[in-house]
Formats: structure tokens, sequence, C-alpha cells
């Protein structure tokens, strides 16, 4: 058995943080720049949390769509998303902003966490990218899920996400949390709220994956005082804060 600290102050970091209008990234507390990469040499200016931007090429490499599918917009500053916002205002106006504009530090692109990716084709829309779901941009979709990447803002789920449909737009939560959610149809606004039914000192959510058991499980900071986390010897594990009360952790064995 081991014992785990968690630390209040991360739960503002982790694959798993939720950020939307509700929950702004926390720029005071946590520095996203920190381990940005290129998402590859092609596209130097377009940057990536490295965990996710490997991810990523892991599927470009199975796939071979290096030449087919172009990252549009990766990390962006809040100087970046404050200025796309004002620019999207002027040309399209506030009504379709709003839909698919976050406000600066509502983005998830200021977390290196989000990407928006396009078919390649000489005209890409920079707001808009075309990521139809047919061929490539359909492969890409299906294989991201195992590589920890979801569609983000999906078509019916606009009244929880708060933005349109974005076909565009992926978001690395990290794998097995990826593929449950795809599983249960569940946006990243659900899967936050769902994991919650599974707290430390009650029932884990179990997941099996060909040779791997992951368990799944919340801790509200309100506890960690009260109860350090002690974790079976023979697991790794991955902790993520949710940007709002707490920590969920993923054991695999
Ligand atoms: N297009 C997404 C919602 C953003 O601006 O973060
Ligand atoms: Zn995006």
């Amino acid at each position: 058995m081991r014992t785990l600290t968690l630390d209040c102050k991360n739960i503002y970091s982790g694959n798993l943080i939720l950020v939307n209008s509700e929950h702004p990234v926390m720029n005071q507390h946590i520095n996203y720049t920190a381990s940005l990469v290129s998402v590859n040499t092609k596209h130097p200016g377009i940057l990536l949390d490295y965990i996710a931007a490997k991810e990523l090429s892991q599927i470009t490499n199975a796939l071979d769509i290096y030449n087919n599918i172009i990252p549009v917009s990766g990390y962006r500053t809040r100087k970046e998303q404050k200025q796309i916002y004002a620019d999207s205002v002027k040309e399209n106006g506030t009504v379709f902003t709003k839909k698919y504009v976050a406000l600066p530090d509502r983005s998830e692109h200021q977390t290196g966490l989000a990407i928006d990716l396009a078919e390649n084709n000489d005209d890409i829309d920079f707001i808009r990218p075309h990521f139809p779901y047919a061929g490539i941009c359909m492969q890409f979709r299906k294989t991201a899920i195992h590589y920890g990447f979801i569609e983000r803002y999906p078509k019916g789920k606009e009244s929880i996400t708060g933005i349109a449909h974005e076909p565009w737009h992926f978001r690395y939560v990290g794998f097995p949390h990826s593929e449950i959610m795809q599983m249960k149809d569940l946006t990243l606004e659900e899967y936050i709220k769902f994991i919650k039914s599974f707290p430390y000192a009650g029932k884990h959510l179990k997941f099996f994956n060909y040779d791997n058991n992951y368990e799944i499980y919340y801790v509200n900071i309100s506890q960690l005082s009260q109860n350090p986390v002690v974790l079976p010897a023979d697991t790794t594990y991955q902790i993520s804060g949710n940007n709002m009360d707490g920590f969920i952790i993923t054991l695999r064995k």
C-alpha cells in the first residue's frame, strides 16, 4: 500500500480539468505553458501539452495522415483568445461569436489540451475548419478515442457545453476516460459529474480493456485532511484535478 498526499492547489491541473463558461482557467495557480511543445515540425507554431502532442502524433503515424489533416489552432494565450473573440465579433457578429468562440479564460485552448483540426484544403476557416464525418476525418475521430481524445462539442449537447457543434475541436482527456465518455455518450461536463458518484470511500468505477483493469474514483478536497488516499502497491496511477472541487484518480493494474 502507498499513501498519496494530494495538495488542494493541484485541482486546477491535469487531463480532466473542466474549462467552460462557469469554470475558467486558473492562470494564477497554473503555468499552462510549462508543458507545451510543437504538434509537429511542419507546424512549429502550433503548441500542445506534450502528452497530448505525443498521443496526437501516434494517431497521425498509425493512420499515416500527416499530410491529410492539418492542425489549425492549439494552445492560445489569454491575449490571443481575447483577440480572436474581438475579431470574430467584428467579422461575424456577437450571436455567431458566442456560439463558436469562448470568452478569454473560458477557453480550453488556454490549457494546451485542445486542438482544432482541418481536412487539408486550400481554404481553411480558422474559426470553423472543415472536418467532416466521412473519410480520413472520420477515421481520425474513431481512432482518437483510443488515444485519449474526445470530440468536445458534439451535436445535441449544446445546452450542456454552452458551445455550438464543433466537429473540428478535439480535447485530450486521456485513456480510458475518452473511451468511457464515448461509450456512455457523455460530454466532459457530464463525465465530471458522473465520476462524482464514485467517491474514494464508496464504489469505484471499473473499466476493463484488453490486459488492463482500470479503477476510477473521485476525491473531494474537503476529504483530504481526514482521508489520506491509499493506493494498492501493484498499480500505476494518474491524478487529475477537475478544476472545480476535487481530484479524479485513475488506477491501472
Ligand atoms: N471554439 C472553442 C469553444 C474556443 O474558443 O475555445
Ligand atoms: Zn477549438
